[in-house]
């Protein structure tokens, strides 16, 4: 038997997801194969141990984690998925799921998955860098210099719609469309609630896609899922209290297109220096049929009807298989 933490739950904004992302995964696992150890974080950041219906306060994290053979954070956002707690595993060698520091946390925050992402020459929409120092917003520049902010500055390099991020967010917390300078202005605002650093970029009207990557032996990719989300975007609401956002896999577009954005996924996954698992979305443009990335997300929802599973259980690997390939890549 190995001896398997499941760690979920945790102190960011997608608590909740994370959760029920456990919840699949747990339900899912071969309890033949596995000794499953739930833990789990609450969101003040308390760990503790859940064995039946009963949560023991862990008192001895070091202990408990290194009894484990391995660890899978089910974790999402902040502490999650930014190499915070792969660098605590790292530390106590404890081999993990997923991706490693540096990828989780060039994948958690969406400036420098950005600037990586220009690196490799992956077609991104066009972007403004925005932080607030002493109450106050400044513009970061392509050198990283800081600029007074002035709207006009972003208005000269960026069209209505916007798109308005917290640098480090998750599940479109934080995240608003602007089509004016008041919307803009106020996103902005808003996004500064959640991070320091904020994110303008240029709203692409088109199809939302997402496609998985695992890392076997060789890496593998998926095909090409699309969302079709039940609000005016893919905002949290549309992603978890809304049963109608839909996904149709594959995606309807054309056999190139798929191609095109397997290969792009694959570079992004590389780009980040990906390990483990990843899923990578998409835009596609209505006008102009250009593909631009949107994101990577090195920890994705795992739920049994999430996109990344699902995408590979198109390809005939069910949900199980899936996380024994996962569990079994981290033990070598
Ligand atoms: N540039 C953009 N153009 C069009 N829609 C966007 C753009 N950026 C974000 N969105 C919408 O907002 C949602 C959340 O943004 P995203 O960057 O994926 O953040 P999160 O990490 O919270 O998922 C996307 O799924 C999409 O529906
Ligand atoms: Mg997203």
């Amino acid at each position: 038997m190995i001896k398997l933490g499941i760690i979920y739950g945790g102190t960011s904004t997608e608590h909740d997801i994370s959760e029920m992302s456990a919840k699949s995964v747990i339900e899912n696992l071969d309890k033949e194969k596995y000794e499953i150890h739930e833990l789990f974080i609450n969101r003040y950041g308390k760990w503790f141990e859940c064995k039946g219906d009963k949560k023991e306060e862990i008192y001895n994290l070091i202990w408990t984690l290194k009894d484990l053979d391995v660890a899978f954070p089910v974790l999402h956002g902040k502490g999650g998925e930014d190499g915070t707690i792969q660098g605590m595993l790292e530390m106590l060698e404890i081999p993990y799921v997923g991706c490693g520091v540096l990828s989780s946390s060039i994948g958690m925050d969406k400036v420098y998955t950005k600037i990586i992402f220009e690196r490799a020459g992956i077609p991104q929409t066009p972007y403004i860098y925005i932080k607030k120092k002493d109450d106050k917003f400044i513009i970061v520049n392509e050198n990283f210099d800081e600029e007074e902010f002035e709207i006009e500055k972003i208005l000269s390099k960026l069209k209505f719609p916007m798109f308005v991020k917290p640098s480090n967010s998750g599940s479109s917390v934080g995240v608003k469309k602007a089509t004016n300078n008041e919307e803009l202005k106020m996103a902005i605002m808003n996004a500064s609630q959640f991070d320091t650093k904020i994110l303008v970029e240029q709203g692409v009207i088109g199809k939302e896609v997402e496609c998985a990557v695992l890392d076997e032996d060789e890496l593998q990719v998926s095909t090409v899922g699309e969302i079709m989300p039940a609000e005016e975007f893919y905002s949290f609401d549309a992603k978890y209290n809304i049963p109608d956002s839909k996904t149709i896999i594959p995606a309807k577009i054309t056999e190139s297109q798929i191609e095109e954005i397997r290969k792009l996924a694959l570079k992004a996954f590389r780009a980040i220096d990906g390990k483990g698992l990843s899923r990578v979305d998409f835009f596609i443009e209505n006008e102009t049929n250009k593909i631009y990335i949107n994101e990577i997300n090195t920890m994705p929802g795992f739920t049994k009807i999430s996109m990344y599973p699902k995408l590979f259980e198109a390809a005939g690997i069910s949900y199980s298989e899936l996380l024994d390939k996962l569990i079994k890549n981290a033990l070598i």
